[in-house]
């Protein structure tokens, strides 16, 4: 099947950023365009992958042949990762919120004599932690993306590690590149072998040019593994 190399295969990205709710009307929230993970659904769709993606609120439409389900929150897309296993590949693109409010008001604060009010912050899930040390339905290959903008290298080892992910899809986001929201990427794929990491770095691509070899490159590593 060289055409459909991941036909068989279950695929679950997630993408986007989280909102997460101050209240009924407000709300957290990162510039997260969602656009590198729906591309990777649309190229995992297209060789054959059966693909979940879970997504945060984007402006983007559903890939051909993709099941979307859409969540707000870090939390709901937590759930949602969850009620998607098992799948073989998992793909953590989305931009999670770190933090949300701790106790959200049922209703919309007021302005008022008081001042602002205060908002206390606490930690969100970490969802591909939280997915790459699961112990059962543990996906075969799990990736992690590592935006930086500084020492983008040892940050993303860093990560690899921490995280107890397979691989690390590494990208320079400082401003000067414009990679956040734009139609480029220049990526690092971190992958974990048994006493070392393997580093290939990537010329600079589109978004859907990184999607494509991400899915050529994972399909390499799969067909190792007959479904
Ligand atoms: O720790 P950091 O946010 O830089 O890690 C980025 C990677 O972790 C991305 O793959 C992102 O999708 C994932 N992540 C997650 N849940 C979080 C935070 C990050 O899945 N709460």
């Amino acid at each position: 099947q060289p055409q459909r190399p991941l036909l068989g295969r279950r695929v679950l990205i997630t993408a986007g950023p989280t909102h997460e709710p101050i209240d009924p009307v407000r709300y957290i929230a990162n510039r997260s365009s969602g656009k590198q993970g729906y591309a990777i659904a649309a190229a995992a769709a297209a060789a054959g992958a059966e693909v979940v993606l879970i997504s945060g609120p984007v402006d983007l439409r559903a890939p051909d042949g993709v099941t979307l389900t859409r969540v707000e929150s870090a939390r709901e897309m937590l759930d949602a990762v969850q009620a998607a296993l098992p799948t073989d590949i998992a793909i953590f693109a989305a931009a999670v919120a770190d933090w949300r409010v701790e106790s959200e008001g049922g209703q919309k604060i007021k302005k008022g004599a008081g001042g602002p009010p205060p908002l206390q912050l606490t930690e969100n899930p970490d969802i591909l932690a939280t997915i790459s040390k699961r112990g059962e339905n543990r996906p075969n290959l799990v990736i992690g993306f590592a935006a930086e903008t500084e020492n983008l290298l040892d940050n993303a080892r860093a990560k690899l590690a921490r995280k107890g992910c397979d691989w690390i899809v590494a990208n320079d986001v400082s401003p000067a590149t414009g990679v956040m929201g734009g139609d480029r990427n220049t990526v690092h794929l971190l992958m974990n072998a048994t006493d070392a990491v393997d580093v290939e770095s990537w010329p600079l691509m589109t978004k859907d040019e990184v999607a494509s070899a991400l899915v050529a490159r994972i399909a390499q590593t799969m067909e190792v593994h007959a479904p």
